[in-house]
């Protein structure tokens, strides 16, 4: 799909996707809509749920019973967990999730598996190290599981508070090795992909809590010092000060290069799911 996705293609022509945003979104929203028209197809949707008839009381599953009428394809995104899969037994027509709560996000981790892939040319046998806020963040999850199906090594670095969720880590302990801890700087000689995130403060429960974390770790050109020569920097963005900006001139940065590789990884999966593609 790269060159589809460069040049452009008539494939969805007539297909209408629907983009149900219930949170803010800039870069998911805007990847879906641009790899829907590469591929010649429509988009609909809403991106503020206040001005939509959410506003009105309308309930979930009445939205999708509605919305599925006029799509082929639903992208959601919701800040309550389980609300894809509470969509997906409603609707006739696929349902992706783009962001459930701080529970998943599948694209995400589909696009960073590509990157890893396109970067390294292979995912069996690397080092991994995932940084930051593995409490909250949804898209560690998804990359997690993701990553359990190789042969990966996976390295869970985050502040006491932000642990790797148990429902997870239980899950992917079972199938490869992982090691928790607090330090970057130990594990860094060690690290082939390093993927930082940012503290997801809008889902702390209590404010305090997110006091005692924030700015707590920030990968720096110091930070690096121990590093792999050919290691390689992830961040899903937004990001807010976790890598400072002078590590985007070095040669580990690829968080921007991720962004180009999410719209060819959702043309992919656009035309598979429409059936424009085996
Ligand atoms: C992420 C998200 O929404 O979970 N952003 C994204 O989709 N690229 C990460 C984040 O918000 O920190």
């Amino acid at each position: 799909m790269e060159p589809i996705a460069k040049s452009g293609s008539n494939m969805l022509h007539g297909k209408i996707l629907a983009t149900l945003f219930f949170e803010p979104s800039t870069r998911t929203r805007l990847s879906f809509e641009a790899a829907m028209s590469k591929l010649g197809g429509t988009t609909i949707g809403f991106a503020e749920p206040k001005v939509a008839a959410i506003k009105k009381g309308e309930n979930l599953a009445d939205t999708i019973r509605v919305v599925e009428n006029y799509a082929d394809v639903l992208v959601l995104r919701h800040p309550l967990e389980g609300a894809a899969r509470l969509a997906a037994e409603f609707a006739r027509v696929p349902v992706i999730n783009a962001g459930s709560g701080a529970e998943e996000h599948p694209t995400q981790a589909l696009l960073d598996l590509y990157t890893i892939l396109k970067e390294k040319g292979r995912i069996d046998g690397l080092n991994v190290t995932l940084m930051g806020d593995l409490r909250y963040g949804r898209t560690v999850h998804s990359l997690a599981y993701a990553l359990s199906l190789y042969k990966v090594k996976l390295f869970l670095v985050s502040p006491e508070l932000l642990r790797m969720r148990r429902e997870v880590s239980d899950v992917i302990k079972k199938k490869i090795e992982i090691v928790e801890g607090s330090a970057v700087e130990e594990v860094l000689p060690e690290t082939d992909v390093l993927y930082v995130t940012r503290i997801q403060e809008e889902r702390f429960p209590d404010p305090a809590e997110y006091a005692k974390v924030s700015g707590t770790y920030k990968i720096g050109v110091d930070t690096l010092e121990g590093a792999r020569e050919d290691m390689i920097i992830m961040h899903p963005l937004p990001r807010v000060d976790e890598i400072a900006h002078e590590v985007d001139n070095t040669p580990y940065a690829r968080y921007f290069q991720q962004v180009w590789n999410g719209i060819v990884t959702r043309t992919a999966l656009l035309a598979l799911i429409l059936g424009a593609k085996k």
